[in-house]
């Protein structure tokens, strides 16, 4: 998969590749990043990428010329890739965005800087607008790291156990949230509490762990996103699995 991405600060998304599930992909050949810097784009000895606003106000705004002509160049190399341009007024990220633009096979992402980018670059030049969320930071390029490494992960092979990201939260069939994880040791003695792991998950029985695992996701969701409840009918099991998860949380938490 090829990404290219226009930043002032290409060092900076350069560091998503340098460890973990991206760094392995970036030496393997399944994840190639590219980088366009808008500064080598301009014809001024101070290299201006930004300019004051029309109509006044405070702050910069980055200039249409070298991130126009980066966008040719990136486009020229990587001409199926759609353009996004990370922003906090675009379409929120979500799971499902990801997994398509990794099925894509190319992307080519836009990090602004300053107030943000001359309008009439989203206008001409822009596909798509995606958020990280309602709230503001200072640059583009944490967001397309954020972009890079989500969809890096869905690559098949990226991952050592490609099923795991099948049963990440968003991605399950169901898109409910995963179930809790534990490993060794069985047991900790925190002071004068054990804390243990739950008794299905060393018996082997492999029917009761999935029914236990179902169950958890569906109670984690209903406990912390139950809007993600609401989208769909329940099957009667499930509808069960969760009753059951209700009463014991309930029971649990009587005061
Ligand atoms: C300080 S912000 C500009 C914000 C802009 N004035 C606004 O309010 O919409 C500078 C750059 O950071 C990036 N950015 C800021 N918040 C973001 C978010 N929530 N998601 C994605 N990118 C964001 C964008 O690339 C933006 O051009």
């Amino acid at each position: 998969m090829r990404i290219d991405v226009i930043t002032l600060f290409p060092e900076l998304v350069q560091s998503v590749a340098q460890s973990g599930v991206t760094a392995k992909a970036a030496e393997s050949g399944l994840l190639e990043l590219h980088y366009w810097n808008p500064r080598d784009y301009t014809n001024d000895k101070h290299r201006t990428v930004d300019d004051r606003p029309y109509g006044g106000g405070p702050g910069m705004v980055m200039k249409y010329e070298p991130l126009q002509q980066a966008l040719v160049a990136a486009k020229a190399q990587n001409p199926k890739a759609r353009s996004v341009y990370l922003s906090p007024q675009g379409k929120p990220l979500q799971q499902s965005m990801l997994q398509a633009a990794s099925d894509a096979g190319g992307l080519l992402l836009l990090a602004g800087r300053y107030e943000g980018i001359d309008q009439r670059v989203i206008d001409e030049h822009v596909d798509e607008e995606w958020s990280l969320g309602d709230y503001v930071i200072s640059g583009g390029e944490l967001a397309a790291m954020v972009v890079i490494d989500g969809i890096t992960r869905l690559l098949p092979g990226a991952l050592g156990h490609q099923e795991s990201a099948q049963q990440d939260s968003f991605s399950n069939v169901e898109k409910w949230l995963d179930c809790p994880h534990y490993t060794r040791p069985e047991v900790i003695n925190n002071h004068s509490n054990e804390l243990k792991v739950p008794e299905v998950l060393l018996q082997g029985n492999h029917q009761a762990i999935e029914e236990w695992r179902r169950q958890q996701m569906l109670g984690n969701t209903w406990l912390k996103r139950p809007d993600l409840l609401d989208k769909t009918t329940l099957k009667e099991s499930d509808r069960a699995l969760l009753d059951d998860f209700i009463n014991e949380y309930n029971n649990n938490n009587k005061t």
